[in-house]
């Protein structure tokens, strides 16, 4: 379960702060798929990156399955996100001189897996996104929706209880996006992954649990699972 209570983040200072995030609370619960829609600017991206260890705010408290990310040193949160968390961005951002299978068994090398083990756990993922064909290409020879499935096998192969996704199919056209968000669907489903996806396609919203919506630093419906 991901908890986040009254968290704040401003940018800058004096005439030019930036209230990104004003007293945010949250409660996602584990193996649930939710978006986080919104205008540009009202501050998706920031919540993401503060939920996910990446961005400290200013105060308010983050719990991750009991584990409270900013109670920690840098070096247990960067552990943390690297074991139990993945991310998918919509650039990709995978390595452009690594291979498919290199860029995806990077992540289980940052956590001391054998290079043998983790040849054989990154070509697990990639089959498991269908791209089982292109272990040896390179970014530059797949294409958009391949590249995303290269960073989603990245984002899984070290089986993270929670995976980031922010604006996973912005760069997409319709079809392809269709089938990423689908991916996305059947590895929740799945392998029981909680799924956080930022989006401005209102396509991947509708496929989600739950729609989060934001507004000027605010969450304005959808903080919490409805149960009836
Ligand atoms: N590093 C930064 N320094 C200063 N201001 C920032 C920084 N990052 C974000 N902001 C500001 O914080 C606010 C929220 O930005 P954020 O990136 O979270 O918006 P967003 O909802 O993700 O927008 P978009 O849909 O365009 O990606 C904006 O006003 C933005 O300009
Ligand atoms: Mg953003």
């Amino acid at each position: 379960m991901i908890l986040a209570e009254r968290l704040v983040k401003t940018y800058g200072t004096g005439e030019s702060i930036v209230r990104a995030l004003k007293e945010v609370d949250l409660v996602i619960d584990q193996g649930e798929m939710v978006s986080i829609v919104g205008p540009s600017g009202c501050g998706k991206t920031t919540l993401l990156q503060v939920l996910s260890g990446i961005e400290e705010p200013d105060s308010g408290i983050v719990t991750i399955n009991g584990f409270s990310v900013y109670e920690v040193k840098d070096r247990e949160r960067s552990a943390f996100r690297l074991q139990h968390t993945g991310f998918v961005f919509q650039a990709f951002h995978l390595i452009p001189v690594l291979s498919a299978l290199e860029n995806v068994a990077l992540p289980l090398i940052g956590l001391g897996v054998s290079s043998r083990k983790a040849n054989v756990q990154a070509r697990q993922a990639l089959e498991q996104v269908g791209l089982g064909q292109k272990l040896n290409a390179f970014p530059s020879e797949l294409s958009g929706g391949q590249n995303q499935r290269v960073a989603i096998a990245r984002a899984i192969v070290t089986r993270p209880s929670v995976i980031w996704a922010d604006e996973p199919t912005g760069a997409l056209d319709t079809d392809t996006s269709h089938q990423i968000v689908g991916l996305l669907r059947h590895i929740n489903r799945t392998m029981g992954t909680t799924i956080v996806v930022v989006t401005h396609d209102a396509a991947v919203a509708s496929e989600c649990d739950r729609i989060i919506r934001m507004e000027n630093g605010r969450i304005i419906s959808g903080a919490q699972r409805v149960t009836l």
